[in-house]
């Protein structure tokens, strides 16, 4: 049991909206297919001057201000990306700068769209430990810069954005152990046999350039389904609760059908799935965090209720966690 408390979310889009049928006219596909297939109507696109950094720091300062705190009262940044400004300084330390505060380490994980929940147990865990007080924990991308934009079978699934929450550490008086706010269990897997299912045809040490994703689609699927019912059970057998006790669960948005089929396997009904990917398409580590503020800033996310976040990426990674408002 590690109890960090979320006390703040926030999130940022780019401006620029593209339309199914939009990619229609660059690709051979389809609203049709791509609602069919994905449930996925629109995707945001970073344009020019708009980076992983600045969404960062927009969906930061975002959070910050819904928590009521300043930059310096964060002593602990953690950044999920696999889209970094540089390959390095971590964009974390980029963020760090510009919303002008100094205290305490800041970096980046790797763990592509499971990246928020690797993000969020790893400042859970320093936060529990006493090494830091108050956490940035932000996912962030610009997959819009690393797709093929002529392979239809992966340029419709993605887009850009950030999200970000303001972790606190537990309160030793109203731990979520006995019913107050807090992370109550969490879980985290990775496969490194899976590696070629998904992943970047280049980068630094292998091809010197920044490649492209390249994805087997239904293979992915597949192992989604039966690797996410798995580590929620797991989450749900830890914190020693029943799938029934879940007010929300805040998935990865990957596709429609992914999210469908794993809820349904746990017999969570679909209205208690926080959906976003119509609107936003797959933002990999930023997705969780994003549907998060979503569901929070419109209502439906309370205090006292019960929310699971859960995430599957190329690594294979994948995770979940399970947390009392
Ligand atoms: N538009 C139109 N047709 C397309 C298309 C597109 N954008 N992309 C693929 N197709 C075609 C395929 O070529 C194939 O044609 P064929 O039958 O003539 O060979 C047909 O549609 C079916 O393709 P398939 O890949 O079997 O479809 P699918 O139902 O598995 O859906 C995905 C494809 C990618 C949407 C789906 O597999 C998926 O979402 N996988 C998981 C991806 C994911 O979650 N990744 C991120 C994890 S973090």
């Amino acid at each position: 049991m590690t109890g960090s408390r979320i006390v703040g979310s926030g999130s940022a889009l780019p401006q620029r909206i593209v339309t199914n049928n939009e990619l229609a006219e660059r690709v051979d596909t389809s609203d049709e297919w791509i609602i069919e297939r994905t449930g996925i109507r629109q995707r945001h696109i970073a344009g020019a001057g708009e980076t992983t950094a600045t969404l960062a720091t927009a969906a930061a300062r975002a959070a910050l201000a819904d928590a009521g705190l300043k930059a310096g009262d964060i002593d602990l940044i953690v950044l999920a990306t696999a889209t970094p400004d540089n390959t390095f300084p971590a964009t974390a330390t980029k963020v760090q700068h510009a919303l002008g505060c100094k205290n305490g380490p800041a970096f980046d994980v790797g763990a592509v769209c499971s990246g928020f929940l690797y993000a969020l147990t790893t400042a859970d865990s320093l936060l529990a430990t006493g090494s830091a007080n108050r956490a940035l924990v932000i996912g962030a991308e610009t997959f819009s810069r690393i797709l093929d934009w002529e392979d239809r079978t992966t340029c419709v699934l993605f887009g850009d954005g950030a999200g970000a929450v303001v972790l606190e550490a537990p309160d030793a008086a109203n731990p979520a152990k006995a019913g107050g706010p807090g992370v109550l269990a969490s879980r985290l897997h990775a496969d490194g046999a899976q590696h070629d299912l998904l992943y970047v045809d280049g980068g630094p040490s292998s091809t010197q350039t920044v490649g492209h994703l390249r994805m087997k689609g239904p293979e992915v699927f597949r192992h989604a389904v039966v690797n996410l019912s798995s580590v929620l059970k797991e989450v749900i057998e830890d914190a020693d609760v029943s799938a029934s006790d879940i007010d929300w669960i805040v998935p990865h948005q990957a596709n429609k059908r992914i999210l469908d089929a794993t809820a349904r396997k746990l017999g969570i009904p679909d209205e208690k799935v926080v959906v976003t990917v119509d609107k936003h398409a797959n933002t990999s580590a930023a997705s969780v965090p994003l549907a998060f503020d979503v569901a929070r800033k419109d209502g439906r996310i309370k205090a006292g209720d019960l929310v699971m976040f859960e995430a599957m990426g190329g690594g294979f990674t994948w995770g979940a966690s399970l947390v009392r408002m």
